[in-house]
């Protein structure tokens, strides 16, 4: 791992709260993400199941998470399966986590080694009537491939086939979208490292410069500074490339002219960071450009403000669209008979605007949440309008991340990112 230890005092409550939401006599399991193979011998890197992650902090393949509450062995209400290791198979497979580490990432001090899963298993199941299955309920999810957790639960199902089965994911959501302050700073750690990457490519950008360069110089500041990798796949899009929203092929020279939409983000810890950034390749916007991305910039500050405790989402972007509307009747780009007109249920303005506004932020880049409930305090939420406008050769969004408060308005852990016109070409040109 490149990312410095994680105080278990996070992992410690997550299982608490989690724990508390259960029902009487019930276990709850979470299994690690495979490692996905490619061919021959080739391996994806391996990327942490979140759920265990949040739970354990164990972020290693084979590993399975027991919680068991009410178990009458207090030894077995939290139970960490690992992959075996010693310094035999250290020098094979490097360092994995011993049992003494394992309980200093995770505070869990029962850790087991893999191959006595099935006995233990035996004896706890015996012993509670309700077991709690971890499911991908993400409003999002398209997952074609059976997972390492999938394939537990089914030999779980087969085996114990007389118990209650009870849903983990509902519980997890409303979890893991209220963030505890280490969550943040780890996420603010995140956002740091995305900054460092702007500032970099600020000075690099140049008509003639490829998407791909550009890639590379925010990768080389994310890997020098303990992010393995990118959060999601970014998006280097110069001029009309900014029209296709999903563009990732980042193979275009970039000329001058033209505007760059870099949506491009560093996982830290295995949280994300989510940035949208549009920057002039020849370092100065044309008046009609920054007209645009000021109309951009002004509609994410309102929507931001929006951003408070008792907001529900669906309405939140009914409001965002009004302010959107009223930003594209005065660029010209919509007139009033357009919007007298419109179809309630695809508004006019989502012809230069049609996708969210906002998401969920967190251990994935789009997070767990409940959309139908009132957004909460501590809550990390992006904001990401734009206007994309392919007759004129460009697109422009602008993302930042923040955290819903108590009181007043939302944090933004983006504060340091230039995000101001006049600021971008000052540092553009400096
Ligand atoms: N980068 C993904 C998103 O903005 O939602
Ligand atoms: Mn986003
Ligand atoms: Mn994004």
């Amino acid at each position: 791992m490149k990312y410095h230890p994680i105080n278990n005092r996070l992992f410690i409550k997550n299982r608490k709260n989690f724990t508390s939401n259960m029902t009487p006599k019930s276990l709850a399991v979470f299994n690690s993400n495979d490692i996905y193979p490619i061919s021959a011998d080739s391996t994806m890197p391996f990327e942490q199941h979140r759920d265990i992650f949040y739970l354990s902090g164990v972020d290693q393949e084979e590993s399975i998470l027991v919680l068991f509450p009410d178990c009458p062995n207090e030894k077995h209400r939290e139970i960490l399966f690992l992959k075996e290791t010693n310094e035999h198979i250290a020098i094979w497979e490097g360092e994995k986590l011993t049992k003494e580490k394992a309980f200093e990432t995770s505070g869990i001090k029962t850790v087991y080694w893999l191959q006595d899963m099935e006995k233990i298993m035996f004896e706890i199941m015996t012993q509670c009537d309700t077991v709690y299955i971890n499911t991908n309920e993400h409003y999002r999810a398209n997952v074609e491939t059976e997972t390492r957790e999938d394939r537990f639960t089914k030999w779980l199902k087969e085996k114990y086939p007389a118990h209650t089965v009870a849903k983990s994911n509902p519980i997890l959501q409303r979890l893991r979208s209220v963030k505890d302050t280490i969550e943040i700073d780890l996420i603010q750690q995140a956002c740091d490292i995305t900054e460092k990457g702007f500032r970099r490519i600020l000075n690099f950008v140049k008509p003639g410069v490829w998407e791909y360069e550009i890639e590379a110089e925010f990768m080389h500041e994310f890997l020098r500074n303990r992010s393995k990798k990118f959060a999601y796949t970014p998006i280097v899009a110069s001029g009309n490339n900014a029209n296709v929203l999903h563009y990732i092929e980042n193979n275009q020279q970039c000329k001058a002219g033209d505007l760059i939409l870099m949506d491009i983000g560093a996982e830290y810890a295995n949280y994300s960071s989510d940035m949208t950034r549009s920057v002039p390749v020849s370092g100065k916007f044309t008046p009609r450009q920054k007209d645009v991305y000021n109309a951009v910039n002004r509609v994410k500050n309102e929507a931001t403000k929006m951003l408070t405790p008792g907001t529900i989402w669906a309405d939140y972007h009914v409001e965002v669209g009004k302010v959107m509307t009223s930003e594209l009747l005065g660029l010209g780009l919509l007139d009033k008979n357009d919007v007298q007109n419109e179809n309630s249920e695809w508004p006019a303005y989502k012809k230069y605007f049609m996708h969210g506004t906002s998401h969920h932020m967190g251990l994935d880049t789009h997070d767990y949440g409940i959309l139908t409930e009132p957004m909460q305090a501590n809550m990390v939420f992006t904001v990401e309008p734009g206007i994309y406008i392919p007759d004129e050769g460009f697109g422009i969004r602008l993302e930042d991340d923040v955290v819903i408060q108590e009181n007043g308005a939302p944090f933004n852990l983006m504060r340091h990112i230039p995000i101001e016109a006049d600021e971008i070409e000052t540092i553009m040109n400096s």
